[in-house]
């Protein structure tokens, strides 16, 4: 993961950036499903709180926020199970109010747990959904299976099943229409570690079969490894929407792992640029650079006698930041 300066007597090395293999990716321009200004009140409580938000082709979108914070009733609103107070919903380019019809067949989702025939088997769960749509073959049956992992238990009874097989039968019940979006409320919730990794497989494989994505959770590390972007939302507003890189990525800032950190310290923090440099409780020295590259820091660091043994960006605690967003409930972080 970090890259490792060992010296540098022959011109600046390269600082190696640590890469995600995706989110860094251009994103198409195609939007799946876009709110506009999208409020939803009960009685004095606002839930849903004017949330602007873009879904695009591709997106494996992680729609974050703590308990109560709003996530299902926006959810609701999209599938078109209960109707906004205000604003609209667009999905694959139609208003859902005008084009329910024609839209809502597009969407697969899951909503909290799936409501399944314990007594059958998980192959004559889909069948029978699938003689309710109608159109479904048995050709996508084994498809739908075979994504979400189940082909070797199909035959067995629900009731047999775990709970992370439980919900992955309910997400192949919402992919049977071969859906372009895909909405899961909570997915992973009450699932063990094993559970997770199963559930965060299986969203890989969507993404890679070109699903666009969105996953609700109220755990930022829960889908920050699947995820291209987040949007976070506290008490119905959203508070950040961007990709898991700029969340995590200090501002500017290196992390420098040296010997006689603290003497460097004295002397970044005599530089103007240098000011906010501590080391952190770990013994890391965090440090802004000189004009924000990390070339001139290591340049600066060794022509000083100190020399790194590594030097690489600075990456901010996801679960911190996630916090204070949405204990703040208000807009930017520090
Ligand atoms: N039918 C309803 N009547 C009144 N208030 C409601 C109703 N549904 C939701 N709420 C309120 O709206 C707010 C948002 O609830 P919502 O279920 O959307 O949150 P959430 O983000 O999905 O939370 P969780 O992580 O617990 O699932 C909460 O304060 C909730 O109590
Ligand atoms: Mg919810």
């Amino acid at each position: 993961m970090k890259g490792t300066i060992k010296h540098m007597a022959y011109g600046p090395p390269a600082i190696p950036v640590t890469q995600r293999s995706h989110g860094s990716l251009s994103r198409s321009d195609e939007v799946v499903l876009r709110t506009n200004n999208l409020s939803k009140q009960y009685k004095q409580r606002i839930a849903v709180n004017n949330l602007s938000l873009e879904v695009h082709k591709g997106d494996i979108f992680g729609f974050l926020g703590p308990n109560g914070a709003g996530k299902t009733t926006t959810i609701r609103m999209v599938l078109g199970l209960i109707t906004p107070t205000s604003g609209s919903i667009e999905i694959l380019g139609k208003e859902l109010a005008h084009h329910r019809s024609q839209v809502l067949p597009r969407v697969g989702a899951l909503i909290e747990t799936p409501a399944l025939y314990l007594y059958m088997s998980g192959r004559d769960n889909l069948r029978a959904v699938g003689s309710v749509l109608g159109g479904v073959s048995n050709k996508r049956i084994d498809e739908v299976l075979e994504l979400v992992g189940l082909s070797a238990r199909q035959k067995d009874r629900v009731r047999t099943y775990s709970l992370g097989m439980k919900q992955r039968l309910g997400i192949a019940i919402a992919l049977l229409q071969d859906p372009g979006l895909v909405i899961l409320d909570e997915p992973a919730n009450g699932l063990d570690p094993a559970g997770i990794v199963e559930m965060r497989d299986l969203m890989h494989r969507l993404s890679s079969e070109g699903k666009s994505v969105l996953i609700s959770s109220h755990l930022l590390t829960e889908v920050q490894q699947i995820c291209t972007r987040v949007a976070i939302i506290s008490q119905g507003s959203l508070v950040r929407e961007t990709t898991i890189e700029n969340l995590i990525r200090g501002d500017g800032e290196f992390s420098v792992q040296m010997e006689n950190a603290a003497a460097a310290l004295q002397l970044l923090q005599k530089e103007a640029w240098g000011k906010g440099a501590y080391i952190d409780p770990e013994g890391t020295l965090v440090t802004p650079a000189p004009e924000g590259k990390g070339r001139n820091l290591n340049l600066f660091l060794v022509q000083a006698g100190f020399v790194p043994d590594t030097l690489t960006p600075a990456t901010r605690d996801l679960e911190k930041i996630f916090l204070e967003l949405t204990n703040s409930g208000s807009g930017e972080i520090k």
